[in-house]
């Protein structure tokens, strides 16, 4: 399809299924007036998001790279009202922002940002699992550092339970996954990543692609057997 045929079906979509929030559009707002990259999922994969929380019937749930809190928003919202999101961010400024955007959305009260890198803060959420402080996660969403991506799923295994859905953003990249001369470490991690969850058995997955507002890219489900 030309790009003006996909974006049209895209926004077809958004308008007829996902429709309009004033809070996700003053959090994109805000963050692009932080001057925060414009990386967040987009309205379609961010509905995705959140009815994997209620299909799931999570009530814990782990992000991993928080940005401006636009999918935690949706994930938060999809959880019941005594449930947790945990979001880890590394950057202050993106942690500021989101903070502020998940209290005005109403969700505040539902999400703890931790801010570190991830590989440092997610040893400390198994600590709190292990001595019975925390519960495990039902679903885990990975959307950080693409080079990452392997040390962030084996963290999503060890950190929940058979039956806990992993969603890991962006696998297709606009294509360079499929093209065996791509050389970027967020490709070569992207792929590490979708091998891990091809042959580990504590995973069984799949991939589609997504062609939406935020380009040509693909996302990644899974299963914690
Ligand atoms: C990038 C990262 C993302 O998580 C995303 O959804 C899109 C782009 C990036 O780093 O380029
Ligand atoms: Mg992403």
């Amino acid at each position: 399809p030309t790009p003006e045929r996909w974006r049209a079906v895209d926004r077809y979509f958004a308008e007829t299924l996902v429709g309009h929030d004033a809070a996700l559009e003053s959090a994109v707002a805000d963050q692009r007036a932080a001057g925060l990259p414009s990386i967040e999922v987009a309205p379609v994969s961010g509905k995705l998001l959140h009815l994997l929380a209620r299909v799931s019937g999570a009530r814990r749930v782990l992000e991993i790279g928080t940005l401006g809190a636009y999918s935690t928003i949706w994930l938060a919202r999809g959880i019941p009202d005594d449930g947790s999101v945990v979001t880890i961010e590394a950057e202050p400024l993106n942690a500021e922002i989101a903070r502020a955007n998940l209290d005005r959305s109403g969700v505040g009260d539902k999400v703890e940002i931790l801010l570190g890198r991830a590989a440092d803060v997610l040893p400390t959420l198994e600590a709190a699992i292990l001595d019975g402080s925390a519960a495990r996660f039902d679903l885990v969403f990975i959307d950080a550092d693409k080079e990452s991506n392997t040390i962030y799923l084996d963290w999503a295994a060890r950190l929940g339970r058979s039956g806990t859905v992993v969603v890991v953003d962006n696998v297709g990249r606009g294509g360079a996954v499929a093209d065996p001369a791509a050389t970027r470490s967020d490709v070569i991690g992207t792929r590490r990543g979708l091998e891990l969850l091809g042959t580990d058995p504590r995973f069984d997955a799949t991939a589609l692609q997504t062609l939406d507002a935020k380009g040509w890219d693909g996302v990644a489900i899974a299963l914690v057997v």
